[in-house]
């Protein structure tokens, strides 16, 4: 076993650290940044269905599902088509409005998870079209999607999904920028710009891993915490939100995520010395209100760690604690922030002698509703 870990201590680790290869597995052969052009084969026979498509809906559960509010954030921003994401368990007993029209996208690392499928399974009841983004290779949803885009992340043993929700993202944005392409929503010039980034992604993580050291001494000060909250803006809100889970799951600590602007509205009676409040205030179009919000929880006294863009002084000022990320468009942003919450779920719950690769109570696909 240990052999299969690769000198890691726990798969998760080793999973953590395959992240610049998994992102770099995923866009291959998908991607031709000097030509400013995407290309996805397991969809392309559905290119005009995307083309004049109105309506996307995701269905998900678990991680899977925040990796689709990234992709609604994605998929609205570049390519302008309206993006609805659902727990696969909700949608599927609440006789939903689905038509010949829409695609409905499923994502499942596993591909077994049953009420994913048994989502995917009425929209095609109702006559969506519908896609799997899906890890492994030729399991039950890929089998029954018209499409699909495969992860290439890799297996994935810890139970706690790391590698293929990255993975998963980076599918979700080559999706959204592949129908930009097909629209013309993003000019030729701005899809260069952005594949060229995209393609120095796998890059960025290995840098962005290095704060490996850093995120276990914040994990010292964090790891006897009985609540925690993640607060993050626009698409680093799903980030914000998978922070959480990562922390509940593994290291059994009630952790919340939030949108940072939400906070008034019930969360901020919570704050005291106490509470460890995580902000994701990379520099972004949401900085500045960001900033405000860290500024009413010091204000009551709570003690912040930040996720920063790489040079920022002035969020590492407020905060108690911060990481640094390099600098990247807002589009990737969630690839690299994901990273150091990881590795402090990681770090608290080994801290806390939990059994990190197999928590209590949860399995790693479930095939039972
Ligand atoms: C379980 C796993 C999670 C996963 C979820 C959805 O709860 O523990 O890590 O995100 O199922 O699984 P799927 O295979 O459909 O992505």
């Amino acid at each position: 076993e240990m052999l299969e870990k690769g000198g890691y201590d726990h798969f998760m680790l080793k999973e953590i650290y395959e992240q610049s290869r998994s992102i770099r597995d995923c866009l291959r052969g998908r991607i031709y940044p000097e030509k400013g052009k995407v290309q996805l084969g397991g969809i392309k026979e559905y290119a005009d269905k995307l083309k004049n498509v109105d309506r996307i809906i995701i269905v998900a559960c678990g991680t899977s599902w925040h990796a689709g509010l990234v992709g609604e954030y994605l998929i609205e921003e570049y390519a302008r088509v309206s993006v609805e994401v659902e727990y696969a368990s909700e949608f599927r007993y609440r006789n939903p409005i689905i038509s010949e029209r829409d695609i409905v996208i499923a994502i499942s690392q596993s591909g077994e998870t049953a009420d994913t499928m048994a989502a995917l399974e009425l929209a095609k009841e109702k006559g969506a079209t519908i896609f799997g983004i899906c890890n492994v290779v030729g399991a039950s949803i890929p089998r029954i999607t018209h499409a699909g885009v495969y992860t290439h992340a890799g297996p994935e043993i810890g139970v706690a999904s790391t590698k293929a929700f990255t993975a998963q993202v980076t599918v979700l944005t080559l999706i959204g920028f592949y129908i930009a392409q097909l629209r013309g929503t993003l000019t030729k010039s701005k899809l260069i710009a952005y594949l060229t980034e995209l393609d120095q992604i796998p890059e960025l993580v290995e840098q962005t891993l290095k704060c490996n050291e850093e995120v276990k001494k914040i994990a010292a000060a964090f790891k006897d915490a009985s609540n925690c909250l993640f607060l993050g803006r626009g698409s680093s809100f799903p980030v914000a939100l998978e922070g959480a889970l990562k922390l509940k799951e593994i290291s059994y600590i009630h952790a919340e995520g939030y949108p940072a602007a939400e906070m008034k509205h019930g969360p901020i009676a919570l704050i005291d010395a106490e509470l460890p409040v995580v902000f994701i205030a990379t520099k972004n179009s949401s900085y500045e209100k960001v900033i405000s919000n860290i500024q009413e929880v010091k204000a009551r006294g709570g003690r912040v760690l930040a996720i920063v863009t790489e040079g920022d002084t002035e969020v590492r000022n407020m905060a108690d604690y911060s990481i640094e990320i390099p600098a990247t468009d807002d589009a990737f942003v969630p690839l690299l922030a994901t990273i150091p919450l990881q590795l402090l779920s990681y770090h608290i719950a080994v801290m806390r002698n939990c059994n990190v690769d197999q928590p209590r109570n949860l399995a790693k696909s479930v095939t039972v509703e």
